[in-house]
């Protein structure tokens, strides 16, 4: 499959199957990981240009705020808030605080739980906070934390890189998005299958046979 060229990236980005790229980029990825990646889904230069985009938009919309709280959901947004949070800080004109919660859901599994449950959490303060998602899959994680910051009074703006719900979770408050991708299992760029593929720059789909081994 040949991954399509892309060179706008002002808005949310509409993934094919085939995923996207830029000119010139040859992913290495494949080399080392070729046996259990079935293909570059999003490449680095991709999510690199995404974000400053993102970061732009954001920076607009929130700069009437003293600060902002990023509240970073761990472990799979690591990557993308330590990238987007760095550049709101020095291309736009809004200050940030960093907070971290944790969700559970996955587990080992490539098909999440049905049950979400907040695990760890300390204080979360701010006059604005910006939950920092690295994908919203069936939604329960997005859902339960939603819940949990309306119930507590705090106002919030959610940034998401993935989106793979397809429209179909109205409810959900996607504030800022990076990608829509198709309903493949992926990882890399801090998104795991078991565990794995948390380090790689690229966002990658793994290989289905790999999935129905565990
Ligand atoms: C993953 C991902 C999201 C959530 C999305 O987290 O990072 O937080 O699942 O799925 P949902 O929309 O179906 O709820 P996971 O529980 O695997 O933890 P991790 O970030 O530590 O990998």
């Amino acid at each position: 499959m040949q991954a399509k060229v892309i060179s706008s990236f002002d808005k949310v980005i509409d993934v094919p199957v085939e995923g996207v790229t830029t000119f010139n980029e040859k992913p290495a990825v494949l080399e080392k990981y070729g046996k259990e990646i079935d293909r570059v889904l999003i490449s680095k230069e991709c999510i690199k240009r995404r974000l400053e985009a993102m970061a732009k938009e954001i920076g607009d919309d929130l700069k009437k705020f003293k600060e902002i709280n990023c509240l970073v959901v761990l472990k799979g947004s690591i990557f993308f808030a330590s990238d987007l949070i760095r550049l709101l800080d020095e291309g736009t004109p809004i200050r940030t605080k960093l907070d971290f919660i944790q969700c559970s859901s996955y587990g080992d599994k490539a098909f999440p739980n049905e049950e979400v449950k907040i695990e760890k959490y300390g204080d979360i303060e701010g006059e604005i906070i910006l939950v920092i998602e690295d994908i919203v899959d069936k939604g329960g994680t997005l859902r339960k934390l939603q819940e949990f910051l309306t119930k507590r009074g705090k106002p919030f703006k959610t940034c998401v890189l993935l989106d793979k719900t397809q429209d179909k979770n109205p409810d959900l408050q996607l504030d800022y998005v990076g990608f829509k991708i198709p309903r493949e299992f992926v990882g890399g760029y801090g998104l795991d299958y078991a565990g794995m593929y948390r380090g790689l720059s690229d966002i990658v789909v793994v290989k289905k046979e790999l999935l129905k081994l565990q």
